[in-house]
């Protein structure tokens, strides 16, 4: 590819370490920002969990999980030593539910529910049957909402691709209880989980030095154990010590101080119904780094620097180069970039592509990919060193972006120890899986001993 070009962009999306150190500082100042007093850029939510699940819990809990790739319905049985069983179904959430009505939206949730309690791939049991028993749920709901009470919590915005009508501002437990009623299911919800909060539980269950929980996903996010003396908003009654907070990092720096941004990242922004918020996210998570490639391929191909025999109309389709194209690219090591080309031409539609040209889309998914694992490892220092657990401790992560990209957890480590030196070393970065889901139904489980 043309030297100049690389260097251009290459200099536009580079993050030096000096650069995450500062971001890292400045995310720690927020922190205490939103622990301090509401209506700040983070959230800073408390979660009302204040324990931890000791493996002696027992019972069945079904779990809801929205808000990533897939929803899911699951049902957890607890053994009271440690160990869960459990059975899950996946469904789509298609994008007319997702910019539908309200009601349309927890209607399909009940209706998941009620076909996988119906058929439990032992048995069939009819509606009466169904509609006979009581259950208790956790709902892992991942989007930023108020959280008064363990079950109660009200949107504060959609992200992510969601828009469905009559929500913010609603309690989503009642939405979700409402919906149980229309389908005569008796289920009572009994702990509202972010996704982030899910997988810090169920990793510690396991893995009990874990204290925080991060997702890198279709968004981003973090939840970590904060003392409560430090969170100064939250007026509490009880005498725990401990509280998970729900950072809702995807929101830091919205108001662009510290993280250079480029004019594509501009571009990203403007496309999304949540203009100038989740910033953070927009430049890290799986929803739009393709996105952002998109805009970069179609700024080249308009200056004449890439693709000489043009575009194609894919190339200005809004989201049509995915992120999962960029993981392919990355992984492509042959020759002659034979995947690479696969991408450009069959999927798309680029009329023809020359080694260089996809030598400089390769080099281009690098910059970007690497970007966002530097951003989001400036995101768990600030946390960590925020948490005084430099001397060691395990940050379970959970999305598909850190499961399938090519040496994303790598970069993130090399970022790291740009920013916290040797100690570095002793922060465990964890594959979590499924996490959520589980960590709902601990909570569930706790929830009638969890007291503020
Ligand atoms: C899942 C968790 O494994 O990861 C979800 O159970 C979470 O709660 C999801 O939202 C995030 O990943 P993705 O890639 O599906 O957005
Ligand atoms: C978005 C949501 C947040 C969630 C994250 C990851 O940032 O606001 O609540 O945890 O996505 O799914």
């Amino acid at each position: 590819p043309n030297p100049a070009t690389l260097l251009r962009l290459q200099h536009m999306f580079e993050v030096t370490g000096d650069k995450l150190s500062q971001i890292s500082k400045h995310m720690m100042a927020e922190m205490k920002k939103g622990l301090a007093s509401d209506d700040q850029t983070m959230k800073m939510i408390p979660t009302h969990v204040v324990r931890r699940p000791k493996g002696n819990e027992t019972g069945s809990y079904l779990a809801l999980d929205l808000g990533g790739t897939n929803f899911r319905v699951c049902e957890i049985s607890l053994d009271g030593h440690g160990g869960t069983r459990s059975r899950q179904s996946k469904h789509t959430v298609t994008d007319d539910l997702k910019s539908g009505t309200g009601e349309a939206l927890f209607d399909f949730f009940a209706e998941c529910v009620k076909n996988f309690l119906k058929n439990d791939g032992q048995h069939e049991y009819t509606d009466k049957e169904i509609e006979s028993r009581s259950y208790k749920l956790g709902f892992t709901f991942s989007f930023a909402v108020n959280q008064v009470s363990i079950n109660e919590g009200y949107l504060m915005l959609w992200n992510k691709g969601f828009s469905a009508s009559d929500c913010i501002g609603k309690n989503v437990v009642v939405l979700l209880q409402d919906a149980f009623k229309r389908k005569r299911l008796n289920i009572s919800v009994t702990a509202l989980v972010n996704d982030t909060t899910g997988t810090l539980v169920s990793h510690a269950y396991t893995a009990p030095d874990t204290y925080v929980g991060v997702i890198l996903g279709t968004g981003t996010n973090a939840a970590y154990v904060e003392k409560i003396e430090n969170v100064v908003k939250f007026k509490s009654h009880g005498n725990a010590k401990d509280m998970i907070i729900n950072t809702e990092w995807g929101a830091f720096d919205d108001e662009m101080v510290v993280i250079p941004r480029t004019k594509y990242d501009h571009k990203v922004d403007r496309g999304t119904a949540h203009y100038k918020t989740w910033t953070f996210e927009k430049l890290i998570s799986g929803m739009y780094l393709g996105e952002i490639v998109r805009y970069v391929l179609a700024d080249l191909v308009k200056t004449g620097e890439i693709f000489a025999a043009g575009g194609s109309k894919t190339l200005g389709v809004q989201y049509a180069f995915e992120t999962a194209y960029m993981s392919r690219i990355e992984r492509d090591h042959s020759l002659d970039l034979s995947d690479v080309r696969t991408v450009l031409e069959d999927l798309m539609h680029i009329p023809s592509t020359t080694l260089a040209d996809r030598r400089l889309v390769r080099a281009i998914c690098e910059m970007i990919g690497k970007r966002a694992a530097r951003l989001s490892a400036a995101g768990i220092a600030a946390i960590v060193t925020k948490m005084n657990k430099l001397d060691g401790c395990t940050v379970g992560i959970d999305g598909s972006l850190f499961e399938l990209y090519p040496h994303f957890s790598n970069r993130m480590r090399d970022a790291l120890h740009e920013i916290l030196g040797f100690s570095a070393d002793n922060i465990v970065l964890e594959q979590a899986r499924d996490g959520s889901g589980q960590g709902a139904a601990l909570i569930a489980a706790l929830a009638d001993t969890l007291t503020e």
